[in-house]
């Protein structure tokens, strides 16, 4: 960067008004999504420079050169230099891990503006306390059914399965629902033997079917996250005794069916983690087909229903990147519909690409024929969790990559305890033995098991103590 003006590298907020400046001089719309968009194809003029640069002074406080907009050739280059002054990372080298490392450093001052941006900056304030309030009401409810009602239980009682709970959902209580309700104060460890037991804490007494109705009306924008925890959670304790099946409930009912998809392409957590791994794969994968001249090459693991495939489709069309992308499930039941959904992405790209259909278990070898080490990134969205050995799964992940690619892994890193009042009644949850006792691992868990697996360093998104959930982590290779 040649400023001598600008030391701080850029914050979201920054970024954003920048965006909204040259979105008001240009009549384009123009935002984080955009980070790419070459400067001279907004056909900026000299005036139009100036009335941006005089704005983000005005609101941002910021005092840019002019010559940001010659010696940058778009927003993803001028955020990479600013942001460089901190980080030291250089975004002119094409060193595959360095240019990782770059881009992820832009992609992390996005937090803020992608999370407003996909609706979520208020989840953990406004949303988690009434939906947690809600899950409380479900297990309380289910408790009462199964005739161990924690209201009618004296302070000091140790709880137990109720007789009723099929064996193999003892794990989900196990597991789960009694640290739901430890930190809901209504249960406490006892000293000694470590059981259970009922605190002094009254249990709410608001019905689960206002509490629910209150947080569809109050959190609209997360209704379809809503539906899918009611979809189970009203039948909790039908699914715990086997009169009902989560499987036939959330796979047998095209709605629900459709409340899964939706969760994991459009509800706004999972929107803002795919935003920020597009825009660390756009800004990666421009330069690496720049300098190269040639497709990228892109594995996702674990692609089922497609959510993540279509935000990076959608990217790489619109940024006319070539590419071979190898769509690869466990199951080939997922090609049929996914072909006939991305076609048309094909058909649209640039001249090269392709998308092919492979089946692929991550948690076997992956066969050398085709997939040994020529990938530039494996992607995998809400995957890796439910596999049975953490390191082996990324191990083979790893394997598949070229010196330089990358493992995008985009999973739950907190414990959100709906996902257990829903995933917690299938298999795929509780497969884990390798030591986890949940099948959600925080960062530094990933980083260890990351480690272990063979991967050079570990990146993950957070800003000011800020983390998205579920988070994006990027696993480097060494070059
Ligand atoms: C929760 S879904 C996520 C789907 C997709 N990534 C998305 O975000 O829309 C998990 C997917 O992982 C697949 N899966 C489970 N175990 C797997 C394994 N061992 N190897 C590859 N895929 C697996 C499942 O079939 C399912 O499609």
């Amino acid at each position: 960067m040649t400023s001598d003006k600008h030391q701080r590298p850029l914050s979201a907020e920054a970024i954003k008004v920048l965006c909204s400046a040259i979105e008001s001089e240009t009549g384009c719309r123009y935002d984080v999504d955009g980070l790419d968009v070459p400067f001279d194809d907004l056909a900026l003029d000299a005036l139009s420079i100036m009335h941006v640069l005089e704005e983000v002074q005005d609101r941002a406080g910021i005092e840019l050169p002019a010559a940001v907009f010659r010696d940058c050739a778009n927003l993803s280059e001028l955020v990479n230099k600013l942001g460089g002054a901190n980080n030291g990372a250089s975004s002119t080298s094409l060193g595959g891990q360095q240019l990782v490392r770059s881009a992820f450093a832009s992609t992390n001052q996005l937090l803020a503006a992608i999370e407003h941006e996909a609706g979520c900056s208020n989840f953990w304030t406004d949303v988690h306390p009434d939906q947690m309030r809600l899950v409380r009401a479900y297990i309380n409810e289910s408790f009462a059914r199964l005739g161990a009602s924690l209201i009618d239980m004296a302070p000091g009682t140790p709880l137990s399965h109720p007789p009723a709970v099929l064996a193999k959902h003892h794990r989900v209580l196990d597991g789960a629902i009694y640290d739901i309700l430890r930190d809901g104060g209504l249960v406490e460890r006892r000293q000694g033997d470590g059981r259970y037991i009922r605190t002094a804490r009254p249990v709410d007494p608001t019905p689960s079917e206002t509490l629910y109705k209150n947080l569809l009306r109050d959190h609209p924008q997360h209704a379809n996250t809503h539906r899918l925890l009611n979809a189970t959670g009203a039948q909790f304790a039908e699914c715990l005794t086997g009169q009902a099946d989560p499987i036939k409930i959330l796979f047998g009912k095209p709605v629900n069916k459709e409340l899964l998809q939706d969760f994991y392409t459009n509800a706004p957590m999972s929107v803002a983690a795919s935003k920020l791994l597009v825009a660390t794969l756009r800004t990666v994968f421009s330069q690496i087909t720049q300098a190269q001249s040639r497709p990228v090459e892109i594995l996702e693991v674990g692609a089922g229903m497609g959510g993540t495939t279509k935000f990076v489709l959608d990217m790489l069309v619109e940024a006319r990147i070539p590419f071979r992308y190898i769509f690869t499930d466990i199951s080939a039941s997922f090609f049929p519909s996914a072909k006939k959904r991305f076609q048309p992405y094909v058909d649209a790209a640039a001249s090269g690409s392709a998308v092919d259909y492979v089946v692929l278990d991550i948690e076997q070898t992956p066969p050398p024929r085709h997939l040994q080490s020529r990938f530039d990134a494996v992607i995998s969205t809400n995957c890796i969790h439910a596999t049975r050995d953490l390191v082996v799964s990324c191990s083979n992940a790893r394997r598949l990559l070229r010196p330089g690619g990358f493992f995008a892994l985009v999973e739950f890193t907190t414990r959100l305890y709906w996902l257990d009042l829903v995933f917690g009644l299938l298999d795929g949850w509780w497969l884990f033995e390798d030591g986890r006792t949940h099948c959600t691992a925080d960062e530094m868990a990933w980083k260890k098991k990351l480690d272990a697996s063979g991967f050079d360093h570990l990146l993950w998104v957070e800003d000011g103590g800020r983390k998205p959930n579920p988070q994006l982590m990027i696993a480097c290779t060494a070059d």
